[in-house]
């Protein structure tokens, strides 16, 4: 089911498939911070040709604790790449050396096109403002850990949703369970693009589109925050417009529901007040740990060493 399959696209996997994914990253939840020797001489390689934090340290730290090795770089201007090298050679010659390969890229299409030409498993760490698979599949898996279940939860989303990666693929990644409903909260110019409206007018999910979180923050469950994307903005005077225009702050969640979560991809610029930090609603710092049992099943699964 899984093995050597690339990860290009969270609509590319079941639910059931994403459940198999779940439970298996509870089993390597439970070994901690201790190593298994899964994936013993296995190497995996990262190749980030954007800025990454969270992303590329808990793919490595999953690979080490599979007993695995990693290779990589993430900074361009190290690599031939800076010599005029074209992606594909430069992923063919990580083909050649890794048994994985993790990619990030700022161009959407990317880590398809290096799936084409590599022979070993890629899995895209990000590519343009539409996937990043790996984090959806974390922010499921959050849900589903930190409630019980995915089914019947009302999850807005708030923030940039029009360049925003990991929002998007979570959009994509909701439509596979039975929420209850999505609430898509963003200033006019950070609404979703046209094409995710237009599919997701094609699930069998309600949506409701608002622009204040106060209107809705008693019906919600979880609350998934996102930055502005300042990077993505084809014109800076746009970008100008929308900053700082929301901010979960304590007064908001005075009239929250008691089991709400508030999540967050990270990194997080001042879209949540510090103070929020210390409350019980805040769980990306959590989130953001699962980043690694999750990865690690990803991983395991890919290279045939998680069950089928
Ligand atoms: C996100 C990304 O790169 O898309 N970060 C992440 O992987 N956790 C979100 C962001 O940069 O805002």
């Amino acid at each position: 089911m899984f093995k050597n399959r690339d990860v290009i696209s969270i609509l590319d996997f079941s639910r059931e498939e994403l459940e198999r994914i779940f439970e298996l990253a509870r089993e390597m939840e439970a070994h901690g911070k201790k190593k298994i020797n899964l994936l013993e001489g296995k190497i995996l390689a990262t190749a980030f040709f954007e800025p990454s934090t969270r992303t590329k340290l808990s793919f490595e730290t999953a690979m080490l604790r599979l007993g695995g090795s990693v290779i990589g770089f993430s900074e361009v201007s190290g690599t031939s790449l800076a010599k005029g090298e074209n992606l594909a050679d430069t992923i063919r010659m990580l083909d050649a050396y890794s048994d994985i390969i993790v990619m990030r890229h700022s161009i959407e299409g990317a880590a398809k096109l290096a799936s084409e030409v590599a022979s070993v498993p890629v899995i895209n760490a990000g590519d343009g403002s539409r996937n990043h698979p790996t984090q959806a599949m974390l922010d499921l898996y959050t849900i589903w850990r930190e409630l019980g279940s995915i089914d019947g939860q009302s999850v807005a989303l708030l923030g940039d949703l029009r360049y925003g990666r990991a929002a998007t693929s979570l959009i994509y990644g909701l439509t596979k369970f039975n929420v209850k409903r999505i609430y898509l909260i963003s200033p006019p110019l950070l609404r979703p693009r046209q094409e995710i409206m237009d599919f997701l007018k094609k699930q069998a999910v309600e949506i409701k589109e608002g622009e204040n979180l106060g209107e809705v923050i008693g019906e919600i469950d979880v609350l998934y925050a996102t930055r502005i994307q300042k990077e993505r903005f084809p014109d800076p005077s746009e970008y100008e417009k929308v900053r700082g225009s929301y901010r979960i702050d304590l007064e908001v969640l005075e009239k929250a529901k008691d089991g709400l979560i508030i999540m967050h991809p990270l990194p997080k610029v001042d879209e949540i007040d510090l103070r929020v930090d210390s409350t019980k609603f805040a769980r990306y710092f959590k989130q953001a740990a699962y980043g690694v049992p999750v990865r690690m099943a990803i991983i395991s699964l890919l290279l045939g060493a998680g069950g089928d």
